[in-house]
């Protein structure tokens, strides 16, 4: 019997099950399942509220039909799938599936794929006396939660912001969903420092309630400091997609309004909208921000704004509103005293040494084929190049490959890549308006001295 067949009887199963019982939630219904049945965001705000259902749940009955069998397990044809079985049966006209004798159709299944249970929270809780190891607390465990779909999200966000004014406010942030978040703490190397306080905030969400009972609150807020391209961004969101919390982002730079009246308003908004989306992450970019204008005495209402930030942050806590701060920094040396102490743990993204340098190209290098590859003579020759410049430099090499029509790639294409990037890397430092340099001139030799930093030499 096909896997398709399994497949598509599993989804008639859960189905049946989820209508049945009327104790399962949508966290009962595996996320591939999930996103055939949430309501839209339009639809959702005018319908009225479902008896015990959560007011933006998904509503019963679910509907088993060959298109959403389809679009939740990803066969293309469900009904010539499941059509020789004895107990299935579909309705031409509305396009419906059914399992006519669902006993034997349990049986069939049970007798099949029954290990397929320990991973649907719908049929553990059916079958947990059937099916050994059967467990549905750990099949809930195995399974994303609700928080991190994009259409529960879409749905807090149309219920909670649902007129003009406050819908506003959402244009301050930019929201992912765990679901969206494409790199993910695997793709990233990181030092032992990093991984012992992602361990240690990891741990703290766990154990919330214990750290409420002790009375310790002033735990929750980070601060990732490091220059540009060592990771901080991509750091946040791999936690919010590691933990499956939305990740609500926001440029501090962003928000400060062409009406300098309305900076402190939307420094209050932007926690607000933390807080009515909380379980989250709230990610606050470019934080020296705080620094700058608090040293210019440029306006009343910036310092008022900044004042404001600093007081969102003191009453914003993780054990009580459940949301996770991260700040963000590439100048920390401007940042001042009272930012700083808000922090409880500080974080540091330094430009990767040598043998992070070799593990990241590794790591970015995973899925291609290089000919004579040694990441660690790369390393070597990479001084001062950050996990983002990195990429380029991966970038660089793979396009002049396919210049040539190679997907093959060699160490020696790296290794010009290498050089390709410093010298682009010397142009940004040429004033082009003043300087007298070589490099203004057509086939004039930019590798040579325009290094303002003098950190890459290169002899070839
Ligand atoms: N340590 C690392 N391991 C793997 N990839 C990395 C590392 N550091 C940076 N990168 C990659 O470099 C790119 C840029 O990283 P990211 O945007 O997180 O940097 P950032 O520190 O937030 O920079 P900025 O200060 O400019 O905002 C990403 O694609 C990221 O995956
Ligand atoms: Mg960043």
């Amino acid at each position: 019997m096909s896997d398709a067949a399994l497949d598509v009887v599993e989804f008639l199963l859960t189905t049946r099950v989820y209508n049945d019982d009327r104790e399962l939630d949508e966290n009962d219904l595996p996320p591939r399942y999930r996103q055939v049945f949430w309501p839209d965001g339009e639809t959702d705000r005018d319908r009225p509220g479902t008896d015990g259902d959560s007011p933006l749940g998904i509503e019963r009955p679910l509907r088993a039909t060959i298109d959403t069998a389809r679009r939740a397990t990803g066969v293309d044809n469900p009904w010539s799938a499941i059509s020789e079985l004895m107990f299935t049966d579909r309705d031409e006209f509305s396009g419906s599936l059914e399992l006519t004798q669902p006993e034997m159709a349990e049986e069939w299944f049970l007798g099949r794929a029954d290990e397929r249970v320990l991973h649907n929270p719908a049929l553990a809780a059916a079958f947990e006396d059937e099916v050994d190891g059967a467990d549905y607390e750990a099949a809930r465990d195995a399974n994303r939660p609700v928080q991190a779909d994009r259409a529960w999200i879409d749905g807090l966000l149309a219920e909670y912001f649902a007129d003009e004014e406050e819908e506003e406010m959402l244009d301050l942030v930019d929201i992912r969903a765990p679901e969206e978040i494409e790199t993910t703490l695997d793709d990233l190397v990181l030092t032992t420092d990093q991984e012992a306080e992602i361990h240690k905030i990891v741990k703290a969400i766990e154990h919330r309630e214990y750290l409420a009972h002790i009375g310790l609150r002033e735990i929750g807020k980070l601060l990732f400091v490091g220059p540009p391209g060592t990771g901080k961004t991509s750091t946040a969101r791999a936690l919010a997609y590691d933990l499956d919390l939305p990740f609500v982002e926001v440029k501090l730079s962003m928000i400060t309004s062409q009406y300098l009246g309305e900076t402190a308003k939307n420094v209050e908004k932007v926690f607000e909208v933390a807080k009515r989306l909380s379980p989250c992450i709230l990610f606050m970019d470019e934080f020296d921000f705080v620094a700058k204008t608090r040293s210019s005495d440029e306006h009343a209402a910036i310092k008022r704004a900044v004042n404001t930030l600093l007081k969102s942050i003191d009453d914003i806590s993780l054990i009580q509103d459940d949301v996770l701060l991260i700040g963000a920094t590439n100048h920390p040396d401007q940042l001042d005293a009272a930012a700083w102490r808000r922090f409880d743990e500080i974080v540091n993204f330094p430009k990767p040494d040598v043998e992070m340098r070799a593990d990241i190209l590794r790591l970015i290098t995973r899925p291609m084929e290089i000919a004579d590859f040694d990441p660690a003579a790369l390393a070597e020759e990479t001084e001062g190049l950050t996990g983002s410049d990195l990429r380029m430099v991966l970038r660089e090499a793979v396009l002049d490959a396919l210049t040539e029509e190679r997907t093959e790639l060699t160490q020696e294409d790296f290794l010009d890549a290498v050089i390709d990037f410093e010298e682009r890397d010397n142009l940004k430092d040429l004033d082009m308006i003043e300087g007298d340099h070589d490099a203004l001139v057509a086939g004039g030799d930019i590798s040579g001295g325009a290094s303002a930093d003098g950190g890459h030499s290169h002899d070839h």
